[in-house]
């Protein structure tokens, strides 16, 4: 089978390494990659998705799967799909559970999926008199994909009417913040678990905790994520089966119903409070640096599952994962995530230890191929990704890793899966 795999970030690395391992994948391309996917597969640039969707037929490449949710918002599965080809990911219609925060509220609300309480509005004076009804923190967001900024956690309700005045005056993101939920602040701890459907069948991934601070004890600004580890013991059975049966089948079978059945990841950012889960939002792709440490636990080769997802037929598949534990660690440029850092070689030590070698890989993300020489160029460098049979173990594996690696300004967190370590020795 031949496969390509758009986009070029870590989690792309990391389907790709996925995907090279397994023994029926036989050519491999990433679209636009980066300077390490050359080492697993070939590089594409293409200028729009007619012009990929072309070049998928030339070479009778038999499965697409799309990792970022630009282009998935933008409508690369509906394009591929009119033209005959395979694609794992959901339509541009079904993207809008990520694309538009307003559909997805309105969706949860009509199939009774525990969510914060809300209003969307564009106008000001309906927003000022939610937030007068709300007790701070109030939460204020930007209805489109606002890269990862658009949401406000106001401590005053004069905080929240000025952060909603400067969205739908269109000052702060454009057109993505001229509508806005307003919504009540849910206190207790988020917790991410990843689906992969066909649209009507579901698997759920081990459950993965990301940590999306810059500094140590989730202090600092918030980035894409420093770290991740899964699966992880802060969901029990019963937990894990609520989330199921109030959340994920609700939502498969309500986008079914809505005539926008979702194929591709459904990735359900979740806040527990007091042991009930409520959805904060919906993303249509697997997080990053989740799927890198999700993708070493598969046993199912990736190929299978991929392609009978895009296939609908998930039904004839047993998704199995191996019990272990997988810590991913992020190594960032020096002015991650404020601004651009300057190119700076990365030198990786000899791993002579085969323990290591056969526990611990890297998943390239920001780096670039200069002269044959690997840069890093900026934001996440790469994620150090251990495997064992503990977290401890596999953190520990992850860190031995990240010591090896070498670059400019390169910075880390050090306590990645400390709530993991904390739950397992009390
Ligand atoms: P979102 O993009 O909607 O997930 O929001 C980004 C982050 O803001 C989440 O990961 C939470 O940390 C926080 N957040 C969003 N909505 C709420 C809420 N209703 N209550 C508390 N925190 C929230
Ligand atoms: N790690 C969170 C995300 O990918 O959105």
């Amino acid at each position: 089978m031949d496969v390509l795999v758009v986009g070029g970030g870590g989690r792309e690395y990391a389907i790709g390494l996925a995907l090279a391992k397994d023994p029926v994948v036989k050519n491999l391309y990433f679209a636009p990659g980066n300077g390490a996917t050359l080492q697993l597969g070939q590089n594409v640039e293409a200028d729009d998705f007619d012009a990929l969707a072309d070049f998928v037929q030339e070479k009778g490449i038999d499965l697409t799967i799309v990792g970022p949710e630009a282009p998935l918002v933008e409508g690369i599965v509906d394009t591929f799909r009119n033209r005959g080809l395979t694609i794992f990911g959901p339509t541009q219609k079904a993207a809008l559970l990520e694309g538009s925060k307003i559909y997805m509220k309105n969706f949860l609300k009509k199939y009774n999926i525990p969510t914060a309480r809300y209003i969307e509005t564009s106008i000001m004076d309906e927003a000022a008199e939610f937030i007068d009804e709300l007790e701070p923190p109030i939460v204020v967001k930007a209805d489109g994909l606002c890269a990862g900024k658009g949401v406000i956690i106001a401590q005053t309700k004069e905080e929240a009417k000025e952060a909603a005045a400067r969205m739908l005056s269109g000052e702060a993101f454009g057109p993505a913040g001229q509508r806005v939920i307003i919504e009540e602040y849910l206190d207790g701890y988020e917790l991410s678990l990843f689906a992969i459907s066909d649209g009507k069948e579901y698997v759920i991934l081990p459950a993965a905790q990301d940590h999306k601070r810059l500094l140590d004890g989730d202090k600092g600004p918030n980035t894409g994520g420093m770290g991740a580890y899964a699966p992880t013991p802060l969901i029990d059975e019963k937990l894990y089966r609520k989330i199921e049966e109030r959340i994920i089948a609700p939502t498969i079978a309500g986008m079914g119903k809505d005539g926008v059945p979702f194929e591709g990841v459904l990735f359900a950012g979740l806040m527990i409070v007091d042991g009930e889960p409520y959805v904060l939002e919906y993303n249509v792709r697997f997080g990053d640096p989740e799927c890198e440490v999700l993708m070493p636990l598969l046993k199912t080769p990736a190929s299978e599952l991929f392609y009978k997802a895009a296939t609908k037929d998930l039904k004839n598949l047993k998704v199995e994962f191996k019990e272990m534990y997988a810590v991913g660690v992020v190594l960032a440029s020096a002015n991650y995530p404020y601004g651009k850092s300057k190119p700076s070689e990365i030198i990786i030590d000899d791993i002579v230890h085969e323990d290591l070698a056969k526990h611990a890989h890297i998943c390239f993300a920001g780096v670039r191929l200069i002269e044959g020489k690997l840069f890093a160029t900026g934001g996440r460098v790469l994620v150090c990704v251990g495997v064992g049979e503990t977290i401890k173990e596999a953190r520990d594996y992850a860190y031995f890793l990240a010591g090896q690696i070498h670059f400019a300004g390169k910075k880390f967190r050090s306590d990645i899966a400390y709530q993991a370590l904390e739950v397992n020795e009390s």
